[in-house]
């Protein structure tokens, strides 16, 4: 059984390796021919632990190929999971159309039977259109007997930076079907996976029509991505009445109803999936005539968490213009370069209306953000080398994300460098009392 992956992305690149080093002969197609070209060379187009070393493992096996024409990737293979981007529109709603040109292209090349496994995040009822579509293409009757396909669900629940973790150690494994032959040809798909961590169907996958699985997926996101927002309200009742958001979210964790994780409060979620999978779960619910304002207002809350903290830093500062500012951190998390709707962007923009001078690093993501922000900016952003760099001559240092690497930080020495020895934590890393015995005034989220 032959396997295409269509789409080479964040979360089709670690599904083909996944796939490939469960023993399938996989075929990867990505329309962006310099990503391609730069794939099958054994390069990585991002950040992403493991990936690189499982690509040049399994091209030198031959367990993954890269096909330059998608048309030809189709036809070789039976099985066909879809991963292509479903970024937001203006409105919140998914923008589809590169499933909508998925669907006419399997449908000119229906070679013989095909499994659609959509893999991409989308709203309820997408996989129905889109067998709608691929039907419609190939020219066949909707109502009457066509070509031979089915198609699936199967959503992804990769973390970025912990992408091969979870495709090879995944928490849940959810197949949303139409037909025992789809149900069959899944399950053998990832026979090999439960097999290696010793795992049952019955302990790890779960079944559903495809609507319902389409519908886990927005749901997981939009749940995490609630629970942050509810944590970060809580933190600032701590701050405002004098308690401490740690030992709140510790003393919640420990309800196993509830869970200890995603109650870490910070300056609010980023990424390229919660601010992306939120608007566009609420919006195919109002298309269902419902009001799901709990999550418009989930996504409010987590909007204002770039203004609250750039208050804090007001407040610790008085006047921001002319100030030099160091930036510890930029990537939406650590573990990743990546940027995309990072909080740091918001934070990073207003510092610079407000006539701020900042001296930036990241271990990663400098590259990525020099997109958004070019090295001088009209002299007033440089790009530092280390944290100690950047924290030279600062009047604050401003941590936006909690890379593991600022622990290792002599904060004795940064103290040193710095104008001003002033730290405003946006991720709540470090350790109060430790951080004000070095002599420094110290401001997190939610702790006295
Ligand atoms: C998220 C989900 O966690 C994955 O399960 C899902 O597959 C993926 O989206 C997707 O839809 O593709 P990811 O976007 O990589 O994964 O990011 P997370 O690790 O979930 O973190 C999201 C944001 O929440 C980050 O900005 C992080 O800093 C923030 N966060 C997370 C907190 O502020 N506090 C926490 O306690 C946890």
């Amino acid at each position: 059984m032959k396997i295409a992956v269509l789409g080479l992305g964040h979360v089709g690149l670690p599904t083909a390796l996944g796939l490939a080093e469960l023993g399938w002969p996989v075929v990867g197609a990505e329309d962006d021919q310099t990503k391609a070209e730069l794939i099958a060379s054994g390069e990585v187009p991002y950040r992403e632990p493991g990936v690189e070393e499982l690509l040049r493992k399994h091209l030198d096996t031959g367990n993954f190929v890269v096909e330059a024409d998608v048309s030809t990737a189709m036809r070789d293979a039976s099985v066909l999971f879809v991963c292509v981007g479903t970024p937001k529109r203006e409105d919140g709603s998914a923008d589809l159309s590169q499933l909508d040109a998925v669907a006419r292209a399997i449908a000119s090349n229906l070679n013989g039977y095909k499994l659609i496994v959509e893999k991409s995040t989308t709203p309820v009822q997408t996989a129905q259109q889109l067998k709608r579509s691929v039907l419609r293409y190939s020219g066949a009757d909707t109502s009457g007997s066509g070509p031979d396909f089915d198609v699936a669900v199967n959503p992804e629940f990769l973390r970025e930076g912990m992408a091969i973790e979870d495709v090879m150690n995944p928490d849940r494994i959810v197949l949303g079907v139409e037909s025992d032959r789809a149900a069959k040809l899944l399950l053998e798909i990832y026979g090999p996976l439960l097999e290696r961590s010793g795992r049952s169907v019955e302990s790890s996958v779960i079944t559903t029509d495809i609507n319902t699985a389409e519908i886990i997926k927005h749901a997981s996101n939009s749940f995490l991505a609630t629970k942050l927002s509810f944590v970060n309200m809580v933190a600032d009742l701590c701050e405002a009445a004098g308690a401490n958001i740690d030992d709140v979210a510790r003393g919640l964790g420990m309800d196993p109803r509830i869970g200890p994780s995603y109650l870490k409060a910070g300056i609010g979620y980023g990424g390229s999936c919660f601010p992306k999978d939120l608007p566009a779960f609420a919006w195919i619910a109002s298309q269902h005539g419902l009001d799901f304002s709990l999550l418009r207002e989930v996504e409010r809350i987590n909007k204002s968490r770039v203004e609250r903290f750039l208050s804090e830093v007001r407040k610790s500062l008085w006047v921001i213009n002319g100030k030099t500012l160091a930036i510890w951190g930029v990537a939406f998390k650590p573990g990743t370069d990546d940027v995309r709707e990072a909080p740091s962007l918001g934070i990073v923009r207003g510092l610079l209306e407000e006539g701020a001078i900042l001296r930036v690093f990241d271990p990663q993501a400098m590259d990525e953000f020099q997109h958004h922000f070019p090295d001088g900016n009209a002299g007033s952003l440089t790009y530092c080398d280390g944290p100690e760099e950047a924290a030279q001559d600062a009047e604050a240092v401003l941590l936006l994300t909690e890379w593991p690497e600022f622990h290792e930080v002599d904060l004795a020495d940064v103290r040193g460098r710095m104008a001003v020895p002033l730290i405003v934590d946006g991720r709540n890393m470090l350790d109060p009392d430790s951080v004000r015995t070095l002599g420094f005034e110290y401001h997190s989220i939610g702790r006295p």
